[in-house]
């Protein structure tokens, strides 16, 4: 799969099938964060990979799917089977300095799930201190944001936006997602 086909066929998925996923895979989808830009190349981002379902239970109230489904998040059997906590190190660089590394890390780890045909979802509505607590993370480490990882158990597509950024869930559960036009996106200076 080449990039262009990798971002477009990338879209957030939130119904997940069960089965693990290989070792290898996962540190590969690290690997891609490890090998993304970072301002100053300071790297100041860790991963932790979570699998443990008793962990996993104890994640799934701390975690907000689909903010636009008001009244919808995934029973448990179809959260995702993997979690990716994305931690970064004080040390290295402070948090709010940061947000930028993650991005590109997490948008990284995405394109590379995509290509192995393992759906993610970057979750950033979180409750960050709960999460470092329940999970036992150093005081060194700030949980950025946490990736769900995992075979899709619903598909995904986008449209061309019209007037509402709202990405829906259609009778089948699969996911329909807004995009702006190109056209409507460059600035002629
Ligand atoms: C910084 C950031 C935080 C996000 N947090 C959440 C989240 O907490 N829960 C969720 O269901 N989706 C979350 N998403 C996914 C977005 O909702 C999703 O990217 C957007 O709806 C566009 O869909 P697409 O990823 O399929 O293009 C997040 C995305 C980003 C970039």
């Amino acid at each position: 799969m080449n990039v262009y086909d990798a971002v477009k066929k990338r879209r957030t998925i939130r119904k997940f099938r069960q089965d693990p996923l290989k070792q290898e895979d996962i540190m590969q989808i690290i690997d891609c964060a490890r090998l993304a830009p970072y301002g100053a190349n300071l790297q100041p981002l860790k991963f932790a990979v979570i699998t443990d379902e008793s962990k996993r239970k104890e994640l799934y109230p701390l975690i907000k799917y689909a903010g636009y489904l008001t009244d919808w998040n995934p029973e448990f059997e179809e959260c995702p089977p993997v979690f990716i906590a994305v931690l970064n190190d004080t040390s290295l660089k402070p948090t709010a300095k940061s947000e930028c590394d993650s991005g590109a890390a997490v948008t990284s780890m995405c394109l590379a799930a995509t290509e192995l045909g393992i759906g993610s979802c970057w979750l950033g509505a979180i409750d960050r201190a709960k999460i470092k607590t329940k999970l036992g993370i150093d005081e060194k480490y700030d949980v950025a944001y946490m990736l769900g990882l995992g075979y899709p158990a619903q598909s995904g597509e986008t449209f061309d936006m019209k007037d509402d950024i709202k990405y829906y869930f259609d009778e089948n559960g699969n996911v329909h997602v807004p995009k702006r036009k190109l056209s409507d996106i460059i600035i002629d200076l």
